[in-house]
């Protein structure tokens, strides 16, 4: 008897995670990792760097080294593509300053998204290759072409580079928002919010092509946007997407949506008829409230609940799944923005009060004003969609098995 307690003790302990959120990094303006106390003040002087115009959207994060995005949607953002100095304080770029170079078209000019492949180190990194989207009354300035680039992170060195064709993702129009990939057959699939597209890009044979279809443009009812009394746009299209575990079905949602549609890969193709499409494009569920980033785990798929500052997941275990709260936090999660998972079953994501951002004198940028940008980490005891597998059961779950196996040994030979 006692011998099942102690086993029933240790099974339930194996498998118990404590999950509380973290909050590793946060800011009230950005920091870049300047060269000299004169370099930052000469940027500050000349324009180059302007704090109130520098937000984290993506995140990405591999072997404890964290990526983040800062678009470049106003002038005065010195860096696009961001690592985290070690202290978390910092942001430096990646893989260096000259590669963030605005105006060079072979640097980075507007990244809003990146992924991380994790089976050979690699980041996938989407560039707008526009400055300036949202500046008024200079606007934009599409000085580049739309690019796709890799960079390896041992190296941290630029190996790939794509441009998109203009027929695929224009350079005056194109809002590159958000990429996942297939590390299996080397594809990737990006959100294209303001022209309404899913763009397919295809690393074995250096191609590119567009699918759009109207579930991919906002919905009329879900127009209204208010988190915390402000208003936001409500025109936003396509914008998260997640690909499924076993990279066979893409869900994406616009941000002025509720609804999460899902849609087999293989009909992203250019054969695929539009009745066809119509017919494969189903409703996944329909989210609580409107969100940003989504991410699947090997199980779940989470996302963020922008108007109940929470961050949720749903399940599709039977039926039409569950929805659950993972964390809620009305004092400091604001704007649940996008989503990575480590190796170690960590999810991590940024908040970042997108809301008040866009208009300009809400977002408190005085010295100890409450933290405009938070980096949070939470253990789900789940693995990234693109974690490696053995024989189709993950690694972590075949140690924990032999653990389990190991110790139950123990137990039937010792307390016997
Ligand atoms: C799933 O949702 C659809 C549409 O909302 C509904 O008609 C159906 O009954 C639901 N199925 C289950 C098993 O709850
Ligand atoms: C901004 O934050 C500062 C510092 O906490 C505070 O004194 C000030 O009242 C805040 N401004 C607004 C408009 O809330
Ligand atoms: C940011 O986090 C630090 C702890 O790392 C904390 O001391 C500080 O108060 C936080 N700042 C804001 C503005 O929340
Ligand atoms: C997902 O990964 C976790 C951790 O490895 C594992 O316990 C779980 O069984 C996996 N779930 C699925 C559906 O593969």
């Amino acid at each position: 008897m006692f011998r099942y307690f102690i086993r029933t003790i240790f099974l339930l302990l194996s498998f118990a995670k404590v999950s509380q959120a973290e909050i590793v990094a946060n800011w009230t303006t950005l920091n870049f990792q300047w060269s000299s106390t004169i370099d930052r003040l000469a940027a500050l002087q000349y324009g180059y760097y302007v704090p109130e115009h520098n937000i984290i959207t993506n995140i990405k994060v591999f072997n404890d080294r964290i990526f983040v995005a800062v678009p470049r949607w106003f002038h005065g953002s010195p860096a696009s593509l961001n690592e985290i100095s070690s202290d978390r304080r910092n942001l430096l770029p990646y893989p260096s300053w000259g590669k963030n170079e605005a105006g060079k078209c072979h640097a980075l000019q507007c990244v809003q998204s990146m992924e991380i492949n994790p089976r050979d180190g690699t980041m996938w990194v989407i560039d707008v290759g526009s400055l300036s989207i949202l500046d008024h009354p200079s606007g934009r300035r599409d000085l580049c072409p739309p690019k796709l680039v890799i960079i390896d992170l041992e190296q941290n060195k630029i190996i790939h580079g794509y441009t998109f064709d203009e027929s695929v993702v224009s350079s005056s129009q194109n809002f590159l928002a958000d990429i996942v990939i297939d590390p299996e057959n080397e594809r990737a699939y990006i959100s294209n919010t303001i022209e309404t597209s899913i763009v397919v890009f295809d690393k074995k044979t250096m191609r590119a092509w567009k699918v759009v279809h109207p579930t991919m443009r906002h919905e009329e009812s879900a127009r209204e946007l208010m988190v915390n009394g402000i208003e936001f746009d409500g025109e936003t299209g396509i914008d998260g997407i997640a690909l499924s575990a076993d990279y066979k079905t893409l869900y994406y949602s616009a941000l002025n949506g509720k609804t999460v549609y899902s849609l087999p890969v293989e009909y992203l193709s250019l054969d695929t008829s539009p009745s066809t499409l119509d017919a494969q494009i189903k409703v996944a569920f329909e989210r609580p409230t409107h969100s940003d980033g989504m991410i699947w785990s090997n199980r779940s798929l989470y996302f963020g609940g922008l108007q109940a500052h929470e961050v949720l997941k749903w399940t599709p275990d039977s039926g039409n799944g569950s929805i659950e709260v993972v964390i809620k936090d009305s004092e400091h999660l604001f704007w649940a923005d996008s989503f990575a998972i480590d190796e170690k079953q960590n999810l991590w994501f940024t908040t970042n009060k997108l809301y008040e951002f866009f208009t300009p004198p809400l977002m408190n940028f005085s010295q100890g004003a409450d933290a405009n940008f938070r980096i949070w980490k939470i253990h789900i005891g789940e693995d990234s969609y693109l974690a490696k597998t053995v024989a189709g059961v993950s690694t972590a779950l075949f140690a924990d098995c032999l653990l389990i196996i190991a110790m139950n040994m123990l137990f039937f030979f010792g307390i016997k």
